[in-house]
């Protein structure tokens, strides 16, 4: 018989969202509710004439079109098949067996899982009010601790927290500590926190910056991710990815995207609204919803089984939310922001299950 290595025999696979059925609309995996820029398809599209060709496994274009947009060195861009491959690329390169990966209560799952697949021992710091905590961060730090992952804004939370946090928490870890400040949501909270503001903590050499085109920029289905990195951790990085990474579609399709910003803060604009007035009666049905500073929120229950009635009701009419269970949040579920007919439909179900 063959047989993997004991640690990833012993491994759970990386729990997916349970999508339904073709008639199921889906509000579990944070999709953007809007289609992508135009210019972003076209681009996709006429890429694809030179398909005999491997990609650029420079990302020329991507890179040029990122350090323009955000005022960043091309040269310290690495961009990933999706930003989970630069996790767990940073996860291998930097953390081993025995080594404690940090992160908080209601941190990205993946990052539990990249761990695993390096025998890393994942630990949360407690976060509070669903918010991350940088103070419980900072004590939860122990001399195996190697990494550090803060997502901000936070999923499945939707939280956010100032930029001077993120730098108090840096300057609160030690030196040898890599911090990962994983901003996959961040387009949605650009306009509250200026992002060069993090961006520069990359210039200390031991902080690095995550983004994502699946989110805002609406290319979820392109797998096209990038971040902000020392050059020395940018270097370990590469031997690690994998080359030719993304695809010359998805690579032509997001330069196109980052370059098209009116696109991208129409819908960051439009998602927020549906999601700050659907939030709002929400809570007026008796719900507990934070603040989210991203594409979903989290709509907590008065109970476990009331979430489950919820649930239920969603489902009866086609609709499936994300269940919190694996976050300890058995009485929430997590809801992406869809166009307004859909959160109609979501308020009415939920509305029928809470009578
Ligand atoms: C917090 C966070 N980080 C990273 C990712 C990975 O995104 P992608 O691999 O699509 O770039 C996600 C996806 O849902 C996320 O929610």
């Amino acid at each position: 018989m063959i047989r993997p290595v004991p640690h990833i025999g012993s491994m759970a696979a990386y729990a997916l969202a349970d999508l339904g059925d073709e008639d199921t609309i889906s509000l579990a995996q944070n999709e953007s509710a809007f289609p992508t820029s135009p210019a972003a398809i076209k681009a996709g599209r006429d890429a694809m004439s030179d398909l005999q060709l491997y990609p650029d496994p420079e990302w020329s274009d991507l890179r040029a079109a990122i350090a323009e947009v955000h005022n960043v060195d091309p040269t310290r861009v690495l961009c990933g098949a999706g930003s989970m491959e630069l996790i767990g690329c940073l996860i291998r390169a930097f953390s081993g067996r025995g080594d404690r990966v940090l992160g908080t209560d209601y941190g990205y799952a993946f990052v539990a899982s990249a761990s695993a697949q390096v025998q890393a021992d994942y630990v949360r710091a407690r976060e509070v009010d669903l918010t991350v905590s940088v103070d419980d961060i900072i004590v939860a730090v122990t001399p195996e601790t190697r990494i550090v992952f803060v997502c901000n804004p936070g999923n499945p939370t939707g939280t956010l927290i100032p930029n001077s946090e993120i730098l108090r928490l840096r300057d609160g870890l030690p030196a040898d500590v890599l911090l990962v400040v994983d901003q996959a949501y961040a387009e949605f909270a650009d306009q509250i926190h200026d992002p060069a503001e993090v961006f520069s903590l990359t210039d200390r050499g031991d902080t690095v910056v995550l983004r994502t085109f699946s989110k805002a920029y609406g290319l979820a289905a392109a797998r096209a991710g990038w971040g902000y990195f020392p050059s020395e951790i940018a270097t370990e990085l590469r031997k690690l990815l994998n080359p030719n990474n993304i695809s010359i579609a998805s690579q032509a399709a997001a330069a196109a995207a980052i370059r098209d910003q009116a696109h991208m803060q129409d819908v960051v604009a439009r998602t927020g609204e549906i999601r700050d007035r659907y939030a709002e009666e929400c809570r007026a049905l008796g719900l507990t919803v934070p603040q989210s500073h991203t594409n979903f929120v989290l709509l907590r229950f008065a109970s476990t089984q009331e979430a489950q009635r919820a649930d239920l009701a969603l489902r009866a009419d086609n609709l499936l939310m994300r269940g919190m269970g694996g976050y300890g949040l058995s009485d929430c579920l997590r809801a992406t922001i869809c166009e307004e007919a859909v959160m109609d439909r979501c308020l009415l179900a939920l509305k029928g299950a809470l009578a």
